[in-house]
């Protein structure tokens, strides 16, 4: 089936899309399974931090209008209000604010309530992205999260009674004390609580976290088999629900896509303020410390704070935009390095499954579930100059 012309050109517009992504590292604790640049019970030092990103947003080169701001985490609600708008609006002085921007809070459901609902729409938030993760008490304990569902639907009721646009809510699955049906009444519950958008991510074992110390030690994981008929429930659950899923792990109400996301998929321009925080502009990918005193010390002495940053171009930015695109659901456009992708045995081999088809002049990746082997393909191509 051919991708609709719609679907097509709103993903290929977000590569021309200008953004910011902000890191907010405070967790009030760290979950087993996560990996991200967090840093659990530390808001004493907040208002230094925050003080730190409005400076960092200072050094950076002067750019165009953002048409997406991301504030993610670690956990962004930890902070106040207050805080979040002062850095919107060192972004907005800076670099000044697209009509319509996108302004996105990643928040935990026990964090919100219709008083901070209030605000966060005072401060021009348009977006909300609540990490419920599952509604079933089971799953919540064995992933040491502090919220229930009660916390979840008055999350999403306070965000939409303040009239905040849009709602997604981050969903895990294939923790080892779900079940067949605790997903399927999860995904239930996703849907009749009115999210606009919903990320569906299997449960990864990071290493060094301590979900996978339990799992070395014997402890049960999640099972491959088991997250592949998950993924396909959330699939056909979501899809008779209405939405449309347009990245492996993403599904939305149409006209409530990511636009952030999607702009990162098609290889856009996003600038990176905060502890870890990545960075893409001019050709530049960039990463920030990613230790907290660190961020701190070089922000607070007048030095980006910036650990390491590589040029991407060529043959390197040509597999980069097929490995990002080949996620979402209408694919990328072929290129020289789609071309080179099809004429591999790997190429063949993945075209004679079906995994892979070409469809005009774009890729697209049939079966979703086989994406990771599409862009180990990818990665496998000689490398040209
Ligand atoms: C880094 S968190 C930040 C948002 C918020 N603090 C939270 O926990 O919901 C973003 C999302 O990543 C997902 N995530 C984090 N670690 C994961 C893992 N090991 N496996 C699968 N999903 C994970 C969760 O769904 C989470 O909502
Ligand atoms: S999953 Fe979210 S709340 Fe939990 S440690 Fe990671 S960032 Fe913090």
């Amino acid at each position: 089936m051919k991708p609709a012309p719609t679907a097509v050109a709103l993903a290929e517009a977000a590569g021309r899309l200008a953004g910011a992504y902000v890191h907010i590292p405070f967790c009030a604790r760290l979950c087993p399974y996560c990996d991200f640049a967090v840093v659990p019970d530390r808001l004493d030092v907040a208002d230094r931090y925050i003080a730190a990103v409005a400076a960092e947003v200072g050094m950076e080169p002067v750019w165009r209008p953002l048409d997406t701001v991301f504030f993610g985490g670690g956990t962004p609600s930890q902070v106040s209000v207050g805080s979040l708008s002062s850095i919107v609006d060192a972004l907005a002085g800076r670099f000044g604010l697209a009509d319509g921007v996108e302004v996105t809070v990643e928040a935990n459901p026990e964090d919100v309530d219709l008083s901070y609902a209030h605000r966060l729409k005072v401060a021009g938030i348009t977006r909300v992205s609540l990490g419920a993760q599952s509604f079933d008490p089971v799953v919540l304990a064995s992933l040491g999260r502090r919220h229930d569902r009660t916390d979840i639907i008055r999350a999403v009721e306070a965000i939409r009674a303040a009239g905040i646009g849009s709602v997604s809510l981050d969903l895990i699955f294939g923790d080892p004390t779900e079940t067949d049906s605790s997903w399927a009444s999860t995904l239930h519950e996703a849907v009749t609580v009115g999210a606009d958008h919903v990320s569906t991510y299997a449960l990864t074992v990071e290493p060094g976290t301590e979900l996978s110390r339990l799992v070395r030690a014997g402890g049960s994981g999640p099972d491959d088999d088991v997250q592949a008929a998950r993924w396909e429930t959330a699939d056909r659950t979501l899809s008779a629900a209405g939405y449309v899923r347009y990245e492996v792990s993403n599904a939305a109400r149409p006209g409530h896509e990511s636009r952030h996301n999607l702009s990162t998929w098609a290889q856009g321009e996003y600038l990176a303020f905060g502890m870890g925080a990545h960075g893409h502009r001019s050709g530049v990918r960039r990463r920030n410390l990613r230790r907290l005193d660190a961020y701190l010390e070089a922000v607070e002495l007048g030095r980006r704070p910036e650990a390491a940053s590589d040029s991407v171009g060529g043959w390197d930015a040509e597999l980069e935009r097929l490995m990002l695109g080949l996620r979402r659901t209408v694919g990328v456009i072929k290129g020289v390095g789609g071309a080179a992708l099809m004429a591999s045995a790997d190429g063949i081999r993945l075209a004679t499954a079906e995994i892979v088809d070409e469809v005009d002049d774009r890729l697209v990746v049939r079966d979703p579930l086989r994406t990771d082997s599409v862009i180990r393909a990818v990665l496998a191509l000689p490398a040209r100059s």
